[in-house]
């Protein structure tokens, strides 16, 4: 109890400590991205033993794995407002503050990191590899799509070679986990495995996690990790949406309804009677109201079915 409080004081001194140092300078903003690192693996994880991550190098299945991984461990309503609800990405975790204790078991993450910096802790590590030559490709469109990239294939291409992109060598980022792959907390797997058998694939998933496939889940279950599907859904997984769903953006709320009247379900009689008086005193010698058709007006100047020198009732619940 004491060293959980001690802990979680550390943790917040720390924070303060990197939110100053990203204030400070743009040039600190590395020390500042350590020091979440570390607080987060050292100090806010905790590890359970049904934790679940799911490992790539970006670009190489991720979420694709996260729909899988969903849709085994819920009943897979499309009800959520984005993947990271349900799968958050471990190590961002370190920046937008989001508590991964409340996190109901078994929790699953995302994450990229390498092999020695992932917390070896009591969970299970799925491990998806994917041709380095395909990622190259839908990382240059990522970087152009969502970092604003301007060069051609060619720059991008010495880059990821060197390494010299986000999460670093493709090379060195699967041998570290390949060298792993016969842990017992280790299933390596290839995107190439889940085109080629979804099916079988997803079993060894579930297996490998112990978590049981009713029969009748299966269909559901590979109907909606089709890439049909989820490129239906796809704002519930991009990465731009995720980081307005962060920020408390709701998606797919900007054409809602597309009905008149909506209001009479919200406005209360007294809330409606403050909008009539105010609409009459601003607009109510204008002539314009929301009662009968456009074009009825008897004065060409008007909307309503009244004379410009006539008051409009807003007519109450229409
Ligand atoms: P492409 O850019 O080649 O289309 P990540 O989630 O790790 O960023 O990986 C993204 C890649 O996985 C994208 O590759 C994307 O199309 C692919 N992907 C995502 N869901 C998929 C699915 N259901 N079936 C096949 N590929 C999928």
């Amino acid at each position: 109890m004491i060293l959980d409080s001690v802990r979680r004081l550390i943790s917040r001194l720390l924070r303060a400590i990197s939110t100053l140092l990203r204030w400070a300078s743009v040039g600190l903003r590395g020390l500042a991205v350590a020091i979440d690192y570390l607080r987060l693996v050292l100090l806010d994880y905790r590890s359970r033993p049904d934790d679940v991550f799911i490992v790539t190098y970006p670009r190489s299945g991720t979420t694709w794995m996260q729909m899988i991984l969903y849709q085994l461990t819920t009943d897979g309503e499309m009800t959520i407002g984005h993947i990271a609800e349900v799968c958050p990405w471990f190590e961002r975790a370190a920046v937008n503050r989001r508590d991964l204790e409340k996190l109901p078991s078994p929790r699953v993450f995302k994450s990229h990191l390498p092999y020695w910096f992932m917390p070896k802790g009591k969970g299970k590590y799925l491990y998806v590899a994917r041709n380095g030559k395909d990622v190259a490709v839908s990382f240059y469109h990522f970087y152009k799509s969502h970092f604003r990239y301007r060069h051609g294939f060619e720059r991008f291409f010495k880059d990821f070679m060197r390494g010299w992109v986000v999460y670093g060598s493709w090379f060195q980022h699967v041998r570290g986990w390949w060298k792993h792959r016969d842990r017992p907390n280790v299933l390596f797997l290839r995107y190439e495995d889940l085109i080629a058998d979804l099916e079988g694939t997803i079993r060894r998933i579930a297996e490998f996690c112990g978590l049981p496939i009713k029969p009748e889940a299966m269909p559901r279950i590979l109907q909606r990790c089709s890439f049909d599907f989820m490129k239906q859904h796809e704002l519930l997984f991009d990465h731009a949406a995720e980081v307005m769903w962060e920020r408390g953006f709701t998606m797919n709320q900007f054409l809602r309804t597309g009905r008149m009247g909506d209001w009479t379900a919200y406005f209360t009689p007294e809330q409606e009677v403050s909008f009539d008086q105010e609409f009459q005193h601003r607009l109510g010698c204008l002539g314009l109201s929301w009662d009968g058709q456009m074009g009825q007006s008897r004065n060409p100047h008007t909307v309503s079915g009244q004379g410009s020198d006539q008051s409009p009732q807003a007519s109450p619940r229409t």
